[in-house]
């Protein structure tokens, strides 16, 4: 559904992996959802791309938060947004067609939401050893 894009790599390799990551869940789910109809693995996979996403946002804002990086209000903001996005896949879950609209649009903010927002933080980490 989404193939990972250059644009998208910005040089921070457990950010980067992490980015990789919540395509690829993306990607699982929408497979899924288009395919023959299994509720349970559907809701592995939301479970997946659920958890992937908490665990990647709360990652950046504690590196940026540590280092005192600028805009950290307006970032977390968009964050909390997706992230009410994709907890709310779990309540349409039968509504495939609806599923698979919001996979749809989940894509296209992830792919502006680093390069438009996490992009932006590079120089602020340039040259700090993230973990
Ligand atoms: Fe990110
Ligand atoms: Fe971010």
């Amino acid at each position: 559904m989404i193939d990972w894009k250059d644009d998208m790599a910005i040089g921070i390799e457990p950010f980067d992996r992490e980015h990789r990551d919540l395509v690829e869940a993306i990607n699982r789910l929408h497979a899924v959802a288009t395919g023959p109809a299994d509720p349970a693995a559907f809701n592995v996979a939301v479970d997946r791309l659920i958890h992937i996403t908490e665990e990647h946002f709360t990652h950046e804002e504690t590196v940026l938060r540590h280092h005192g990086c600028p805009n950290l209000g307006m970032h977390q903001r968009e964050h909390d947004e997706l992230l009410d996005d994709v907890t709310a896949l779990r309540l349409v879950g039968d509504d495939l067609e609806e599923v698979i609209g919001m996979l749809e649009m989940l894509r296209d903010w992830l792919h502006d939401h680093i390069v438009h927002f996490d992009r932006g933080y590079r120089g602020c980490l340039d040259g700090k050893v993230i973990q």
